[in-house]
């Protein structure tokens, strides 16, 4: 599937970027292909544009923000956060400015990150409770561009079966290759996916996971949110919960932008941020180097085309089969890759 194809696509929530970049100005991003630029409103509120200029076309990224509005840098025209052009300033005071727009989408915060739709949003963002849930705190682990398709990630987020390689050096277990047995309840927003994984413990993961046990119990109760966000949801034994949070920013068709949020039910003094981060940044290393050595074409079509299967794939079948019965309810058919002769 190309993602910058499906029109479909662009109806959902995606987390672009932290709203703390946009506090020195303007800032570009490209999602599903589009330019656009992000910037904050009078109130502090993320505005999102098409990032080209309706004068000379120049990118609205290289301007700078005024009284909430975004100013052209090439020659100082202005547009509000609704796109509107409302000054031209080498017009005299008097002359009307003429109707003129800059195409805008909706933008919104939320979990400390800028949230973009494109067009008229399907559903709303996925929610964390545990965002407003005393005791828990919220650690922005990541953002990075890896070449890669957004449902490769996806999958790969509910597949017991790649632990033991892709990751026997940090949480796998060579020797066990048999992948645990998910359960999955579909929902509307995708599906609700349970599993209990048995986990090397290694000395630096004690304060992780909240014991010194060579191995560990991991009980995940993870959730998949149509199109490319996902709920990994651990609780040890210890009782402590790791909760990540990734959104597969689609970029272009083979590229992403990697979003994660930890949320945890513990405190710095039991595990320090920068413990957190480079645990878990150990781990996403891994995922990323095979994954981006996958065809960036996820090949939605059930893989039939290319791909062969084993049992443990389930999860991301039906997420192939999830994502096309969306395209055909907006009677969309699914674009595939180039034809490689
Ligand atoms: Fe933007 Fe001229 S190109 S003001
Ligand atoms: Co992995």
């Amino acid at each position: 599937m190309l993602n910058t194809k499906q029109p479909v696509l662009r109806r959902f929530w995606y987390a672009v970027m932290p709203v703390d970049h946009l506090k020195d100005g303007p800032r570009p991003f490209t999602l599903l292909g589009e330019p656009i630029v992000l910037f904050l409103d009078g109130k502090g509120e993320p505005a999102a544009l098409e990032d080209r200029c309706c004068h000379r076309t120049a990118k609205l990224s290289k301007g700078w923000c005024k009284d909430g509005n975004i100013v052209c840098g090439y020659h100082g025209w202005e547009y509000d956060r609704d796109g509107k052009l409302v000054m031209i300033p080498q017009f005299p005071f008097e002359q009307p400015i003429p109707e003129a727009k800059a195409r805008s989408f909706h933008a919104q915060t939320r979990y400390g990150y800028v949230w973009v739709a494109l067009d008229e949003p399907l559903s709303d963002i996925p929610d964390i409770p545990e965002d407003r849930t005393a005791g828990y705190r919220r650690i922005h682990q990541f953002y990075d561009k890896w070449n890669t398709a957004a449902l490769r990630l996806m999958e790969n987020s509910f597949d017991n079966a790649h632990f033991a390689f892709v990751h026997k050096g940090t949480f796998g277990d060579i020797n066990q290759p048999k992948p645990e047995k998910y359960e999955i309840v579909e929902t509307d927003y995708g599906f609700d996916a349970e599993t209990i994984i048995t986990i090397r413990n290694p000395p630096n993961a004690a304060r992780i996971t909240g014991t010194t046990d060579p191995t560990t119990k991991r009980h995940q109760r993870n959730k998949w949110f149509m199109p490319f966000c996902r709920r990994l949801d651990m609780e040890y034994p210890s009782g402590i919960r790791h909760i990540i949070f990734n959104c597969a920013t689609p970029v272009s068709d083979g590229q992403i932008q990697v979003v994660q949020i930890l949320f945890r039910n513990d405190t710095e003094a039991d595990c320090s941020t920068q413990e957190l981060i480079d645990w878990d940044a150990a781990i996403i290393a891994e995922d990323r180097d095979m994954l981006e050595s996958t065809d960036p074409d996820a090949i939605v079509d059930m893989g039939r085309k290319i791909e062969k299967h084993m049992p443990s794939d389930r999860p991301g079948m039906i997420m192939r089969k999830r994502l096309l019965d969306l395209l055909h309810s907006h009677n969309e058919e699914e674009q595939p890759r180039q034809q490689i002769a």
